[in-house]
């Protein structure tokens, strides 16, 4: 159980300020967090509305009863619905002076609203967007963090046991929802880069006639390059992993739909609104929503439409040098979605009166979360010297990146086009750009 980490921890008693938090949903983000929390040497009551977890406290009420004043609770259930009511009822049980920080996938809107619903009642709110996935416990998750300076210093102690080790992992990102703000548009982009690699798959699969593996080898070689990121680290995984039943590649048994838990949908949402183009991500958010269509797709290749079969036939100097081409427009395209997603942010800024400093947040991302990736240093050094602070396209290690690909680029949107390849994200940053 994850309390024994509290008797181990307790053994070492660290010469640091120690604290108590309550953590409520202790599913795969939530108990794993608990178990980092309290390894950290801190006291976590951990309460689930599942028996079946592995609980401290088995009601809210006897985890507000455990805690000592001012208290923390963290809540880490699903966004909507499921964090509204815990929230309602926590504030029916907290005293003035407590704190409540929701770290779950909440949209940034819902965040102001609770933070003025518990305000009247001195109950102090801050979001918190947490990424890392199941590798968190170990190597920490990346936080975003949206409230006021005070507050966020008062739970410093909890974040510092939570981000990785180093300087990034942290950061205030603004007042109360800018932090589920910034992992929102996190999670759009990382949308948008799982699209460029999927494109990439699709024309090194179906135009150059390459498997699984030889296409993992690609993905393993680029991520040697400027491409240097987890999501492309995992792809060339993926592709190299075999189906214990079948034997065949993982990828070819997998069911080709993917689902979408929203924030990627709020990203483009919240972009219309603003009136900010963020058209990889929204291309990436349609893509998906194509891909759950199973029934269009079957009966769309039941009609049998005539047109290309997608095979470029190159020969083997012109299939090298076109894998290249790939690369720079995957490189390109994923540059773009980046100025975009931070477009959206400096937008957002401005309109709400937030102060959000891109450097840090830029920083912060270089480490812990699913986007972290080696030219995320390029990224906030732009933004740091304000090379940036028109567009990430215009610093010119970015810029320099663009010219270099961009007739490799147009090639590999053109040969695609023509071929009937789909390469949605690679097309409109292409025409972004232009
Ligand atoms: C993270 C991830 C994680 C998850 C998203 C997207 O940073 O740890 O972003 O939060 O991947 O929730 O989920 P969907 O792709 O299912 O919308």
């Amino acid at each position: 159980g994850w309390h024994q980490y509290l008797s181990i921890a307790h053994i070492f008693q660290r010469k640091k300020h120690i604290m108590q938090l309550g953590m409520i949903g202790l599913g795969r983000m939530g108990g794993n967090m608990a178990k980092r929390i309290a390894a950290a040497g801190h006291e976590v009551v951990g309460f689930d509305r599942s028996p079946e977890l592995d609980r401290t406290v088995s009601s809210l009420e006897e985890m507000v009863a455990a805690l000592k004043t001012p208290r923390l609770a963290w809540v880490m259930v699903p966004a909507g619905e499921p964090t509204d009511s815990t929230i309602n009822e926590l504030a029916e049980l907290l005293e003035p002076g407590d704190m409540i920080i929701d770290g779950g996938n909440s949209r940034y809107t819902d965040d102001v609203r609770h933070a003025a619903e518990l305000e009247p009642k001195g109950i102090h709110f801050m979001d918190c967007g947490v990424s890392g996935g199941v590798w968190g416990i170990n190597r920490g998750y990346a936080l975003m963090v949206g409230g006021n300076k005070d507050d966020f210093e008062t739970a410093r102690p909890i974040f510092e046991a939570l981000k990785p080790e180093g300087d990034s992992g942290l950061v205030l990102a603004g007042p109360v929802g800018g932090g589920h703000f910034a992992k929102m548009v996190h999670n759009g982009i990382e949308y948008a880069d799982m699209q460029v690699i999927g494109e990439a798959y699709d024309i090194l699969r179906r135009g150059l006639g390459m498997d699984a593996e030889e296409i993992g080898d690609v993905f393993a070689e680029w991520n040697k390059g400027d491409l240097d990121s987890y999501l492309i680290e995992i792809t060339a995984e993926i592709l190299h992993h075999k189906d214990a039943e079948t034997g065949k590649p993982f990828v070819d048994v997998v069911v080709d739909h993917a689902g979408m838990k929203g924030t990627g949908t709020w990203t483009v949402q919240t972009a219309l609104s603003l009136a900010v183009p963020v058209t990889g991500i929204a291309e990436a958010v349609f893509a998906r929503g194509l891909s759950s269509e199973a029934d269009l797709r079957e009966e769309a290749q039941k009609q049998g439409f005539a047109g290309p079969n997608g095979e470029l036939n190159l020969n083997s100097e012109e299939k090298k040098a076109f894998i290249e081409d790939i690369r720079q427009a995957l490189y390109a395209s994923k540059i773009v979605a980046y100025a975009q997603g931070f477009n959206e942010i400096t937008t957002a800024a401005k309109e709400y009166g937030w102060d959000i400093d891109l450097a840090a947040v830029a920083r912060i991302w270089r480490g812990g979360c699913i986007i972290r990736a080696k030219f995320l240093n390029r990224i906030s050094e732009a933004f740091e010297s304000g090379e940036a602070n028109v567009s990430l396209l215009f610093a010119p290690y970015f810029k320099n990146a663009i010219e270099t690909a961009e007739k490799s680029w147009r090639n590999v949107v053109a040969q695609a086009a023509i071929n009937g390849l789909p390469t949605p994200a690679f097309a409109s940053s292409l025409s972004y750009f232009d």
